[in-house]
């Protein structure tokens, strides 16, 4: 059972709410946003945060299950290779690359580039992962489409939920002009209808609704804008009497009992809640430009979240597009393009498998 941080009792059924309790039902939600414009920033973002993959702490050690099993089965084909792992993110394709060489002895040079920055280090517990990923190249801030490589550089090039995020016609031509003759682009790619993209529905409706329509962190400043210079527990509590304060608090709570209203049994809406509430009691014991700071900072990750979330649902590809890129492909000039979903080790859709030979 998901266990809310500082603030927060689960189930939800109960929240306690400045001392009440609320029961809280479902209701509906706001329209999903979906943006095929991908800025960095929001990943650079992600990755300084040192996830090895995008699914974060639930994959702290790299992928896992038939993904994990998938890739090193194709890492185990060769026994010498240049391979090029694009969107890459912090590396969790092309540490799998090294970890195989590691482990059978192979020869493989591995790069890895993606259009946002590559973080150092990341927070995975094995202590090989450090060591495996001092071995790949890393090329921060290279978008999928013009890699700055000669032509015929690689053997293989690979993609885990990567080149999908980019212009996908001028992604397939590139690679293309990367690979050597026989050489081939291996990639698992979001797919329109799978769980990943399901589940995440939901979120992005949590973050629409805190963020756009309710403006909890608008709201929450309004609110430290009224205790002017007070920055201590005992001068907040003497402000409670003033009108200034009630119009900001009120504003506050309705919005957020709304909030918690409408999402109840949501993990990301508790996330988002228990931070807002953290942050009112934190805010007490700092100065107003602290209080602010700390705000924006807590308001530009969640706003981060939400892009990053538009950038998946505009990465997903349906059966369409699937088709669109195996015609492409062929009009480029690859040799054969296949693709066919790829189910995770419950026999659940995971994506598509995609396999393009040159
Ligand atoms: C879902 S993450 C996947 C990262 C990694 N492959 C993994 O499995 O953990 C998508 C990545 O695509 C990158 N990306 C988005 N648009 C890109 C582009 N045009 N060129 C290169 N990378 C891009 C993002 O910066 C992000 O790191």
């Amino acid at each position: 059972m998901p266990v809310c941080f500082s603030c927060w009792v689960w189930p939800w059924d109960y929240l306690r709410f400045e001392g009440e309790y609320y029961r809280h039902f479902a209701s509906g939600g706001a329209q999903v946003p979906a943006s095929k414009n991908s800025s960095a920033e929001h990943w650079s973002q992600w990755w300084s945060e040192g996830h090895i993959t995008s699914f974060g702490p639930a994959l702290i050690n790299n992928y896992e299950g038939a993904t994990r099993a998938h890739w090193l089965q194709i890492f185990a084909e060769l026994s010498e290779a240049d391979i090029l792992d694009i969107a890459t993110g912090n590396g969790a394709l092309a540490t799998l690359a090294v970890e195989c060489a590691e482990t059978h002895g192979k020869h493989f040079q591995v790069t890895a580039t993606d259009i946002a920055a590559i973080g150092e280090h990341t927070s995975s517990t094995d202590s090989n992962i450090p060591r495996w990923r001092g071995q790949i190249s890393f090329r921060a801030e290279v978008p999928c489409e013009q890699q700055p490589f000669p032509d015929a550089s690689f053997d293989l090039i690979v993609s885990q939920y990567g080149f999908e995020y980019s212009d996908i016609d001028a992604t397939l031509a590139e690679v293309h002009r990367l690979l050597r003759p026989g050489g081939r682009f291996q990639a698992i790619a979001h797919h329109a209808s799978s769980g990943v993209i399901k589940r995440q529905v939901l979120s992005a409706r949590v973050y629409q609704a805190a963020l756009q329509q309710l403006k909890l962190f608008t709201l929450l400043q309004r609110h430290f804008d009224s205790w002017g210079k007070a920055r201590n527990p005992q001068a907040v509590e003497k402000l409670t009497t003033k009108p200034k304060f009630q119009k900001s608090h009120n504003a506050l709570e309705n919005a957020l009992r709304q909030f918690v209203g409408a999402f109840p049994n949501d993990e990301t809406a508790a996330r988002l809640f228990c931070a807002i509430d953290d942050l009112r009691g934190d805010a007490s014991r700092m100065s107003p430009a602290a209080r602010t700071a700390a705000l924006k900072k807590q308001e530009a990750g969640f706003l981060g979240a939400q892009a990053r979330l538009q950038d998946l649902f505009g990465a997903a590809l349906d059966s369409d597009r699937i088709e669109h890129i195996r015609s492409r492909a062929r009009d480029i000039g690859y040799s054969d393009a296949t693709a066919e979903p790829f189910l995770d080790e419950d026999g659940a859709l995971a994506g598509w498998s995609l396999r393009l030979l040159n």
